[in-house]
């Protein structure tokens, strides 16, 4: 079904903020008139199937592990690229199934995050004022004005490079790239090769006995040869993702068919603004940032506006809140929400709280940093005796120098190196996985979570 959903037109009347100014109103409305009449990318019951997942975690029966870059480039819709991300996501996915021992839902920053959100809509170099770089979606990084100008066939770009991630996503975790005993020899390897390699001998080993057991129970060998895997981004590009949506034969609902998984980032998340109303139309997963500035009221007029029926799955809050003030923060927000009875999932994004400039020039997140808030996240789940649900990363399957410290240490001097993102840092292969074995570990060796208070919990828990 092709034409515009009706429906889902209302955000048109609300304000919609981060947007480019295109310079020719007309192109855009052609181009995503194309694009309404493209196939979708993902399909409506794999919407379902992943809510579904998330409502485990959000009851505190899975954990999720959502990671990829900050803002992907067309260019890096390769073949390689788009393996070595997978594989670090697959490596982190084993070291957490194996630590926690509950599922582990594994969502992809990926073929769809090619818009950002500025803290200024121009850039300013040696007194030449240009717009600023909004992703491969709307313009081009280069710091030229023909590079800068909004372009809207970059919208079917887009189209394009989402659609050919997906299927090497596809591709590869179904053609026996992400067998769990290929997965494990990987992190086999990161153990033996990496400088603190030996801090996680026991947790590899561990991984090892539980392996061979099941792979001794298992009746198809089969089992182990596939995964799935989901893909998301923030829905930042109200034309793009209302283009993309269409409604489900079988539902007879409309789903945003642009990825599985949406967001609505810190600077979007406002109630009576058009992302708010946009995604509340649409059926798939939705997940909400919430920063430092939130309130306790507007968590839960979020939830009223996105999450009416109180549904789990439907609603994830991605907090990041900065590893100095997550222990200061959550734990109301946490409280509050919990005993409103709504039963969200809470995902710690331990990246965007923890951004500084190093003297260089380099935007950088210290190793440290980000795996103090997960801790603080922890704790303060832990103390209120719910459910820490999930990690969501930014990272690169690359070895690139854009994030410091990590157990093979980079320093400050070191981040020119190979520093190549678009936007914000990322963790780096073997960062990630640092982080990985860390954030298992904590998990693994916390105290029994305290339990809640009997009147904060919803009836269902
Ligand atoms: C992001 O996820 O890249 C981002 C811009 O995050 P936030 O909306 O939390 O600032
Ligand atoms: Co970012």
């Amino acid at each position: 079904m092709n034409a515009p959903v009706k429906a889902l037109e209302t955000w048109r009347r609300l304000p919609a903020a981060q947007q480019p100014t295109w310079p020719d109103p007309a192109a855009v409305r052609a181009v995503t008139a194309e694009l309404a009449a493209y196939p979708p990318l993902v399909f409506a019951g794999e919407c379902d199937e992943l809510r579904s997942r998330l409502a485990a975690v959000a009851r505190g029966k899975a954990f999720l592990l959502q990671g990829g870059d900050c803002a992907e480039t067309f260019n890096a819709v390769t073949a390689d690229q788009v393996k070595a991300k997978l594989k670090t996501l697959l490596q982190m996915a084993a070291i957490f199934t194996y630590a926690l021992a509950v599922p582990v839902i594994k969502v992809g920053r990926i073929a769809g995050q090619y818009s950002k959100p500025r803290s200024k809509p121009v850039e300013t170099r040696h007194g030449v004022e240009l717009p600023a770089y909004r992703g491969d979606a709307v313009n081009g990084l280069e710091f030229t004005s023909q590079a800068r100008t909004p372009d809207p066939e970059r919208l079917k770009q887009m189209y394009r490079a989402s659609a050919a991630t997906l299927n090497l996503i596809r591709a590869f975790t179904t053609g026996g790239f992400a067998d769990l005993r290929r997965v494990h020899e990987w992190n086999q390897d990161f153990v033996a090769q990496s400088p603190v390699g030996k801090r996680y001998a026991r947790l590899t080993q561990g991984a090892d006995d539980a392996l061979g057991f099941l792979a001794a129970c298992a009746a198809d060998p089969a089992e182990f040869r596939s995964v799935d895997f989901f893909a998301s981004h923030e829905a930042l590009l109200l034309d793009y993702e209302a283009a993309l949506t269409r409604v489900d034969a079988r539902t007879g609902l409309p789903y945003d068919t642009s990825g599985h998984l949406l967001w609505i980032g810190e600077r979007t998340r406002q109630l009576d603004g058009a992302h708010v109303e946009f995604a509340a139309g649409v059926r798939n997963p939705i997940a909400v940032k919430l920063g430092p500035a939130s309130t306790t009221d507007e968590a839960l007029a979020l939830i009223d506006k996105l999450d009416p029926g109180r549904e789990p799955g439907r609603l994830s809050f991605i907090t990041r809140m900065g590893c100095d003030k997550v222990r200061d923060l959550l734990p109301t927000l946490v409280e509050k929400v919990t005993s409103s009875g709504a039963q969200v999932a809470w995902i710690c994004d331990p990246m965007h709280g923890n951004t500084f400039n190093a003297a260089s020039g380099h935007k950088t997140r210290r190793f440290g940093d980000i795996l103090d808030e997960v801790k603080g996240f922890l704790e303060v789940h832990d103390a209120l005796g719910t459910h820490p649900g999930g990690l969501h990363i930014e990272l690169t399957g690359d070895n690139v120098t854009e994030c410091v410290g990590g157990g093979d240490e980079i320093f400050t001097a070191d981040l020119h190196r190979r520093y190549k993102s678009a936007c914000d840092p990322r963790l780096n292969c073997y960062q990630s996985l640092d982080l990985a074995f860390e954030v298992a570990k904590l998990y693994r060796d916390r105290a029994a979570p305290a339990k809640l208070h009997k009147s904060a919990l919803p009836a269902a828990v």
